[in-house]
């Protein structure tokens, strides 16, 4: 059975001009994009994607980063979607991402990470209706 998830390529990665390579790289991983579209987000957008982590010490300074340049989501669909995802991200810290992660060859800091990816089924169903209707599925 395939699965649906939910990622983001972020500000930083598309102001550096690798959303292309970000796209190929999770298409020849085997991911069907079933909607994909960019835009700028608001505060109150990220502050509402973000919401789980609102408590966190980081979460200032992780609503500005994904509000500082327009960003790409996407729904994207495979077997094992949501765990094959985080897998080809890599850590969350780049330093600390495998080799040939998109976060490894992309990623500049822990806060600048290049890419999203939802970490759980509930995860996935909240992030791609905070995105994406049915309708937008092709
Ligand atoms: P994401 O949600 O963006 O895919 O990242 P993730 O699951 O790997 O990490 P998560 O724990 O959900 O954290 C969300 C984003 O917050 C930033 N962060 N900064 N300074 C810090 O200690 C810290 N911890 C997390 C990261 O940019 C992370 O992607
Ligand atoms: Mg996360």
């Amino acid at each position: 059975m395939t699965e649906l998830t939910l990622s983001i390529i972020k500000p930083d990665a598309v102001a550096a001009g690798h959303a292309g390579e970000i796209l190929t790289t999770l298409e020849q991983a085997g991911f069907r994009i079933r909607a994909l579209r960019m835009l700028h987000l608001t505060k109150a957008q990220a502050e509402g994607f973000y919401a789980v982590h609102r408590e966190k010490p980081f979460f200032p300074g992780l609503v500005e980063f994904m509000t500082e340049g327009p960003v790409i989501v996407m729904a994207l669909e495979r077997e094992d979607a949501i765990a094959r995802l985080r897998e080809i991200m890599g850590a969350t810290n780049p330093a600390n991402a495998a080799e040939g992660t998109i976060r490894r060859r992309f990623g500049t800091a822990i806060t600048r990470n290049s890419i999203h990816g939802s970490d759980a089924p509930e995860t996935a169903r909240f992030e791609l209706g905070y995105f994406f209707s049915a309708l937008d599925l092709v």
